[in-house]
């Protein structure tokens, strides 16, 4: 069954994690889905699953949770039962947490937070800043969220590397590099351990901070559970760490083979704020999924109760329907009502905090290193999934080069 783009014979069988396109040239395969099949079901693990790849029905069933409900629509089905929250909650209960973790994130907060973010990101650039190299992703783009994490949550910036291990493990390992899903498992387990730690600790010694005061609030009356903490401090983790790295990697991989974008960036830093947001609708990494709560007609397909439903941002972002030229990157685009940070009761709570770090990452690196490209003699690494991204950006540049704006 198809939806009202019909053609979608061929893509009966596609699958984000495993679809060779989408690792290969990941934005192009997406453009490509879009347009020869539109929105379409194929054959999940669980129930069949209807992928939606254009602007306006991701734009709608985004918003319509209702339908399209965010309970049970777990990724990791290895760890058993769980519910990230607020992620996987639908309205009502969905906001009574969200509304917790909302103060921590503000404008206003991240305001706060900027300076920090600011000397973190320099002290990054300035380790490798003379040597003319680095992988941009294994010694930049991976590091800089996590201990901005790390800070935000107040765990010891020491113990960076073990977390960033245990998310590549929990996160980026294929089906062939751990086929039983125990590696995934015991990363997952060591990860909550961690955050249990700091659950304990913040209940015991209280301090001006996000887990302290989801420690401390109540829900309908009564004090969170442990376990509801573990998972609210869990999703912050797995939400703000691989999608900064990942839109890092998908910005800096376009500006290494961009030579005018890059020299527009460094001749005119003010255009970053804007630049950041069309590098954001060009090369949006998360396709998240939900659960049809009943029978209907949407975007011409019959989904059923119990179907799986795909958004894909990335492809509904290149969506010649709503954005002129869109698989062209135009930093003076003037409409750009992108939905890189998803749409509705789950749009993305991070995104300010987001925001501040890619357009922090692209003044601070243009000052220092305003002229690099791609090492053509280096492999680049790739994996698309729910969060897409590279692993692997070798880069290089005249040593010693720096700029003041
Ligand atoms: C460029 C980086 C980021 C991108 C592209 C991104 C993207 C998204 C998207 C698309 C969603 C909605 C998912 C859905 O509808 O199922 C989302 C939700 C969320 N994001 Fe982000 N995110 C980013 C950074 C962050 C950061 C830095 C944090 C926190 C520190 C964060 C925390 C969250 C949380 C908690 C949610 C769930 C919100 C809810 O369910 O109400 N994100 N993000």
């Amino acid at each position: 069954m198809t939806g009202d783009t019909g053609a979608a014979g061929s893509f009966t069988d596609f699958n984000i994690d495993s679809d060779p396109g989408l690792r290969a040239s990941m934005w192009e395969r997406w453009d490509e889905v879009r347009d020869e099949a539109g929105a379409f079901e194929t054959q999940g693990p669980v129930a069949p699953v209807w992928i939606f790849t254009r602007y306006d029905e991701v734009h709608d069933g985004l918003q319509d949770w209702e339908l399209f409900s965010s309970v049970n629509d777990t990724p990791y089905t290895e760890m058993g039962q769980h519910t990230w929250i607020p992620e996987e909650l639908d309205p009502p209960d969905h906001g009574k947490y969200r509304q917790l973790l909302t103060p921590f994130l503000t404008p206003a907060a991240v305001k706060a937070m900027e300076s920090g973010i600011r000397e973190q990101c320099v002290s990054l650039i300035e380790e490798f800043k003379d040597r003319g190299e680095c992988d941009f992703f294994e010694e930049f783009a991976k590091l800089y969220p996590t201990t901005i994490f790390m800070r935000l949550m107040g765990l010891p910036v020491e113990r960076s590397e073990t977390l960033l291990q245990w998310a590549h493990e929990l996160m980026h390992l294929s089906d062939l590099e751990d086929p039983d899903g125990s590696i995934r498992g015991n990363a997952t387990m060591s990860i909550m351990g961690l955050l249990a730690e700091l659950i304990a600790d913040r209940r015991a010694d209280p301090k001006d901070d996000v887990v302290t005061a989801i420690v401390n609030a109540e829900v309908d009356g009564a004090p969170i559970t442990d376990e509801n903490l573990l998972m609210m401090c869990f999703l912050l983790y797995m939400g703000g760490l691989d999608t900064v790295a990942g839109e890092l990697g998908a910005f800096f991989y376009h500006l290494a083979t961009n030579p005018a974008d890059r020299e527009r960036i460094v001749s005119d830093p003010a255009v970053i704020p804007q630049a950041t947001e069309e590098l954001l609708r060009a090369f949006s990494i998360v396709t998240t999924g939900r659960v049809v709560t009943r029978d209907a007609e949407f975007g011409g397909c019959p989904v059923k109760a119990g179907d799986r439903a795909v958004f894909a941002l990335a492809p509904a972002n290149r969506d010649e329907a709503q954005f002129e030229g869109a698989a062209q990157v135009d930093f003076d685009r003037t409409r750009n009502r992108h939905m890189a940070f998803g749409l509705g009761p789950h749009r993305c709570l991070g995104s300010y905090l987001a925001r501040a770090e890619l357009i922090i990452a692209l003044e601070e690196w243009h000052k220092r290193i305003p002229e690099y490209s791609l090492d053509e003699s280096m492999e680049v690494r790739f994996h698309a999934g729910g969060v897409a991204g590279y692993e692997s950006i070798p880069l290089r540049w005249p040593p010693k080069q720096s700029r003041t704006f």
